[in-house]
């Protein structure tokens, strides 16, 4: 990767950073309270790799090569050098209001303005750099010039949006990604713990065994005898094509949609009569297709409904537990559902679901039309459920992200599972590669 094309995306990535800081401005405005947590993960990233690495190479690498080939990048270089120094200050200067408590954060206008300030510092200053210096830098650096200045700049490890980004950024790339590109945040983040939630005996026995399992709407047959077997602390993905049925297994699973035929086994139960309130109850818990919240109800309510036949007693226990997986959530408890962006709103479907204690927590399509990189964050919070310890049965047309965290896949068509494997396999199966993958 060329050297600018190296920082143009580290640009990116703090412009991101700069809207967050405005966003985080406003809840701090409208009476919110932030985790100071939040704000020292913040300005830990900024000192450490915007200041200590990205504004040093620039003003090491590529400015003083520029300084070296034209008398003329001084008017610009000066401005921009001045910046880079003056950041560190500016950041001291935010870190003196934290230690004393979140509260007194909440509506500081002290504070509010001089993280505007530097966000709107920071925005100009990238606006600046990318409009009147590198357009400067195309034109007059060399070719042995642009090899020193990609060689400093490709040995970048980015600890927040990087390959190997470090797990104490974790919580702090949720809520950015989550904002970005546009401003709806789902803010999940890896805390919570349901892992104590489904034991592991390690037996042999699936948790959920499903056998011949058909339905029918109408006359229409639309499936046709499934089978599918999931073991605790599975991640299995349900792929295939739009109308092959998946929706309609996951609603027979839940017993909202009638079976025909076919036995499904669960904890060791026969569920196929079994109503479907008792399947909830036994632990079977379903994020519909398209979320299904229930806008006029509070983001709290719709909560509480997932949780409607858990022992009232524990209730806030679970709410807690979701709460500190997703803080934005929190913040908006309050709020209508129906304010909620649909990032959000997924990710309280999958909430309301998670407070129903699922042994098997079942997904229908958890990132349908969601911008990419919340399509991501929506993967990356199934991913840490999976990492908890829970069981999981995943439906997604994204076959290629479902492939890339599934433990095990099966592959329905037309009401007829036709292959399965592991998710590696499938990802590299020929025909799963030509059908779903677009390979
Ligand atoms: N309420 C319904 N009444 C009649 N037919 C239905 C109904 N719902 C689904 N079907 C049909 O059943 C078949 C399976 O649909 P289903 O929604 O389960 O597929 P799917 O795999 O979830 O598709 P998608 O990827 O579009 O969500 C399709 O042929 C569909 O047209
Ligand atoms: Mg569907």
């Amino acid at each position: 990767m060329h050297a600018l094309d190296i920082i143009q995306e580290e640009h990116r990535n703090l412009w991101r950073i700069a809207i967050t800081m405005d966003w985080v401005a406003d809840s701090l405005q409208n009476g919110e309270q932030v985790e100071e947590g939040f704000f020292v993960a913040l300005f830990d990233y900024i000192q450490e790799f915007m200041d200590g690495c990205h504004h040093a190479k620039e003003d090491q690498y590529l400015f003083l090569a520029m300084r070296r080939r034209s008398p003329e990048a001084a008017v610009i270089l000066d401005r921009l050098e001045a910046e880079h120094r003056d950041s560190p200050q500016l950041l001291q200067a935010l870190r003196g209001f934290l230690g004393q408590g979140p509260r007194a954060l909440t509506g500081n206008a002290e504070f509010i303005d001089a993280l505007r300030h530097y966000a709107d510092t920071l925005k100009q200053h990238i606006r600046h750099e990318e409009k009147d210096a590198f357009p400067l830098a195309r034109e007059i650096l060399q070719p042995d010039d642009w090899a020193g200045i990609t060689a400093a700049f490709s040995d970048h490890h980015d600890p927040l949006f990087g390959k190997q980004a470090r797990a104490e950024y974790r919580e702090l790339y949720h809520r950015i990604v989550s904002l970005a590109p546009e401003a709806i945040g789902l803010g999940g983040r890896s805390a919570g713990g349901f892992a104590h939630l489904s034991s592991s005996s390690g037996a042999p026995q699936p948790l959920l065994k499903v056998d011949g399992l058909e339905s029918c709407y109408g006359r229409i047959k639309a499936l046709k005898g499934v089978s599918m077997e999931i073991f605790k602390g599975e991640l299995v993905a349900l792929v295939g094509a739009n109308g092959a049925g998946k929706t309609t297994f996951l609603r027979t699973l839940s017993g909202i949609q009638p079976m025909s035929a076919g036995k499904i086994r669960f904890g060791g139960r026969d569920l196929s009569r079994v109503r479907s309130d008792r399947r909830v109850k036994a632990g079977i818990c379903h994020s519909p297709e398209g979320r299904q919240v229930f806008g006029p109800l509070s983001i709290e309510d719709n909560l509480k409904l997932g949780a409607y036949l858990r022992p009232p007693e524990q209730l806030d226990e679970d709410l807690e537990r979701v709460y500190a997986m997703f803080p934005v959530l929190h913040e908006k408890r309050q709020l209508p559902a129906g304010t909620l962006s649909g990032g959000q709103q997924q990710m309280l479907a999958i909430s309301r679901a998670l407070m129903g204690r699922p042994r098997l927590l079942l997904l229908d399509e958890p990132s349908m039309g969601l911008a990419p990189l919340l399509v991501e964050e929506v993967f990356n919070v199934i991913r840490t459920l999976k990492n908890q310890g829970m069981t999981i049965l995943l439906v997604e047309q994204n076959a290629f992200a479902a492939l890339g965290i599934a433990d095990r896949a099966y592959v329905l068509e037309t009401g007829n599972i036709v292959l399965t494997g592991t998710g590696q396999e499938m990802a590299n199966n020929e025909q799963v590669r030509a059908a779903y993958l677009g390979m």
